[in-house]
């Protein structure tokens, strides 16, 4: 079992130490039956006879999961893995954080369940404030809700409100969410449930993400901003006229589309046009932001970019109860009229949850601890780029992605390959069988031994897929 010398105390950080131990780690997982084991494949016929049947094929990993320990998942058979994804990012300081339980089960204490929106507690108004603190100075005002799909569902209503136009621009692939329809046509990175969404949801237009592995428009080659920009101007001519937009919805950095981000240039380039045509520039940063990226919020990796909204999800309340929020300039939330209420909106545990892990993650120390998740990230995986079959490795903070050919020499799927190879080895990382690449989206505070032994295992998966 995991030793009591690699375990990770809740909140603690564990400094940066470059190029301490600089190949192997210390941990190995326990490993006590094959993957799946057979209490793990008695309980997945079991679900697979209860669980909707789209819903149980998807599911991620064939075991069960029985509990998770710092930066450990354990399933019912014993098997232990590096948690590579903290529930989608949820989970950013580890499982059930004491300072995150304290705040949520105080506030939970005193105040109850309400909605705050409808009567307004001092939690909300402190998380307002806080994260109003945090974003880009264009920022002055602060709606939440429970999950980012109704946050990005809000934006767009409060773009187009702001506006009093209807199209919404978005750059794929990536993902929005996927409510049955809007923002499940905004998404665009193959996800099953998302597919042909956008033929029942009009006013949006897909634009190719700025920078992405293959040109859209040059088969063979990478994706280029300028390019994108031209494509832009052609929709633009001949699409919708400008002044039928309403804004556009980006992710700074596109996560669910291969982790890539655009140039300076680029958002220049962006900014200059929504400044000229009078759109409402939305960063979704529901996976992006509250650290993961290294920064605060993503948008702080480049200059001069001025959002109107910017939307906060999954890692926001630090693995506590659900909270997503909208961040928004006065052009958009001053003279509102609209408010985003659902009734497990605002909860003042969730936003005291909240307060806590930004209390966490402005503590000294924590970001550079991130930051240097990356560089360890990059420093292990950046020379498996010589590989024929790799094209490249790429880390913003704690998201960190690793690109090559979707097929092997002997057919098979490598994304598929892969994952097997990462389970047998006791490492959960984010392979999907239509994406060319593995993705990894640990706790923000992963212990390093854990966090070397995911990446070394990665290296050895995709070396020996050649
Ligand atoms: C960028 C982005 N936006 C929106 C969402 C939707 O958030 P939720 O799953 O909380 O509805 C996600 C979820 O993965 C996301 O990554």
């Amino acid at each position: 079992m995991l030793g009591d010398d690699v375990q990770m105390l809740s909140s603690v950080v564990d400094g940066p130490s470059f190029g301490e131990f600089d190949s192997d780690s210390f941990w190995r997982p326990v490993k006590l039956t094959p993957v799946p084991g057979p209490v793990s494949r008695r309980m997945r016929a079991v679900s697979s006879r209860c669980l909707n049947a789209g819903t149980d094929q998807q599911t991620l990993v064939p075991f069960v999961q029985d509990h998770k320990r710092q930066g450990v998942i354990v399933d019912v058979d014993g098997n232990e893995y590096v948690d590579g994804i903290c529930a989608w990012g949820a989970e950013p300081w580890g499982v059930a954080d004491l300072e995150i339980r304290a705040a949520m089960m105080n506030a939970w204490d005193v105040q109850g369940a309400q909605l705050s929106c409808s009567i307004l507690t001092p939690e909300a108004i402190r998380l307002a404030e806080r994260l109003i603190a945090l974003a880009p100075a264009s920022i002055t005002r602060a709606e939440f809700s429970v999950t980012g799909t109704q946050a990005v569902e809000s934006a767009v209503r409060l773009m187009r409100a702001a506006t009093g136009r209807g199209v919404i621009l978005v750059f794929g692939p990536v993902y929005h969410g996927e409510s049955t329809s809007l923002t499940a046509a905004m998404s665009s990175d193959g996800a099953r449930s998302s597919r042909g969404a956008h033929v029942f949801a009009p006013g949006i237009v897909h634009i190719p993400y700025p920078c992405q592995a293959g040109s859209p428009f040059r088969p063979g080659e990478p994706g280029n901003a300028e390019d994108v920009l031209h494509y832009l101007a052609w929709v633009l001519e001949h699409q919708v006229a400008p002044d039928q937009v309403a804004g556009v919805v980006i992710e700074p950095v596109a996560t669910e589309g291969g982790v890539f981000a655009p140039s300076q240039e680029f958002w220049n380039s962006l900014g200059a046009l929504c400044v000229k045509h009078g759109w409402v520039l939305c960063l979704d940063e529901v996976q992006t932001g509250m650290g993961r990226c290294g920064s605060v919020l993503a948008v702080d990796l480049w200059e001069g970019i001025e959002p109107d909204l910017v939307i906060l999800g999954k890692g926001l309340s630090g693995g506590g109860m659900p909270i997503s929020a909208i961040l928004g300039s006065d052009r958009v939330m001053a003279g509102s009229q609209l408010s985003q209420g659902s009734t497990f909106g605002w909860q003042p545990a969730a936003c005291a949850a909240a307060l806590a892990s930004i209390d966490i993650l402005t503590r000294p120390g924590v970001l550079e601890y991130v930051r240097w998740m990356g560089g360890e990230a990059l420093r292990i995986l950046s020379p498996l780029v010589s590989l024929d079959h790799v094209v490249g490795a790429r880390a913003f903070g704690a998201e960190v992605v690793l690109g090559y050919q979707l097929l092997m020499p002997n057919g098979l799927n490598r994304s598929v390959f892969l994952h097997e190879y990462l389970l047998e080895h006791g490492v959960v990382a984010m392979c999907d069988e239509e994406k060319p690449f593995v993705r990894l989206q640990p706790a923000l505070n992963l212990n390093r031994d854990l966090w070397r032994y995911a990446l070394h295992t990665v290296a050895d998966a995709v070396t020996s897929s050649g």
